[in-house]
């Protein structure tokens, strides 16, 4: 796949020798960004590369360019596709977009009846996910695997998820459920067949009321929802970290 002259593919054992570049990018990213340092080691890297389990993007000269693997957690049930990272000379041109759509192709290839999941306060992020079907959900619907969120140790804001009880935290939680999928473009193909044979938008059941189905709240490409309850979120378990509510400790100091 092209783009810019960048090639996003499967990453193969011949990648190995990007390991190092790749967890030093994602270290000195994650401090710059202030948020939790996720430290995956290098091993840890090329055993993704091994199992086929990664997307790399490199130029056509070799320059490493961006990265990303696949987690499998709950015994498969569900999908995390981790470790986003583009190298920041190449930010700002789609390449994230890119390594999402390939390593979200790759998932579906590996673990079609998985549902993928992620946590994540990138902006960015949030809107590739949503443009591929991803639906903000609460952390209940996700993998309750202790091995996942074990993950989030490393995170500074690793005592606020525990005071929440693992119920919230500053990350949205974005799912892509596979069977609700299927559900919602069977329920399109017969929307359309309706409206095709000209019927009524409403059904009447047997008892004589009217029925019509629940809407969803949509938040495909609506980044400035995601930026509002972004806010909503840091104010709330900010503040109340803050003031000692959430943990009763004042010694962090956050930066966003
Ligand atoms: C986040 C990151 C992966 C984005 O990579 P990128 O290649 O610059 O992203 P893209 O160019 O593909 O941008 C995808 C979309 O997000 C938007 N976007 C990119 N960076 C953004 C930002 N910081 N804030 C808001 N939106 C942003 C782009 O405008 C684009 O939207 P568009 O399609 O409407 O134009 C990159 O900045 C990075 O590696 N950051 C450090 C690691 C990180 O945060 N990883 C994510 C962990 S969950």
């Amino acid at each position: 796949m092209e783009n810019q002259h960048i090639i996003v593919r499967v990453a193969t054992p011949d990648d190995i020798h990007y390991s190092n570049t790749i967890t030093n990018e994602m270290e000195s990213s994650a401090k710059a960004r202030g948020t939790g340092i996720a430290k995956r080691s290098p091993a840890y890297v090329e055993l993704k590369m091994q199992e086929g389990k990664a997307v790399i993007a490199l130029t056509e000269n070799g320059e490493w360019v961006g990265f990303c693997y696949i987690e499998a957690w709950g015994h498969e049930k569900f999908v995390a596709n981790s470790g986003l990272i583009v190298n920041p000379a190449f930010r700002g041109h789609g390449v994230a977009k890119s390594i999402k759509k390939k390593i979200f192709e790759l998932s579906r290839e590996k673990y079609p009846e998985s549902k993928i999941f992620g946590l994540t306060t990138g902006l960015a992020v949030m809107k590739i996910n949503s443009e591929l079907g991803y639906e903000p959900v609460t952390y209940s619907e996700l993998t309750d695997d202790e091995e996942f969120w074990k993950g989030c140790r490393s995170c500074v804001n690793f005592d606020i998820l525990t005071s929440k009880d693992r119920k919230n935290c500053l990350c949205t939680a974005m799912l892509y459920n596979p069977l609700e999928k299927l559900k919602e473009a069977e329920e399109k193909a017969m929307a359309e067949k309706a409206a095709a044979e000209k019927q009524p938008q409403l059904s009447v059941t047997a008892n004589g009321h009217m029925h019509h189905e629940r809407r969803r709240r949509r938040f495909k490409g609506n980044i400035k929802l995601y930026e509002r309850w972004l806010r909503f979120k840091r104010f709330v378990l900010l503040k109340s970290k803050k003031e000692g509510g959430a943990t009763g400790s004042k010694k962090k100091f956050f930066l966003f």
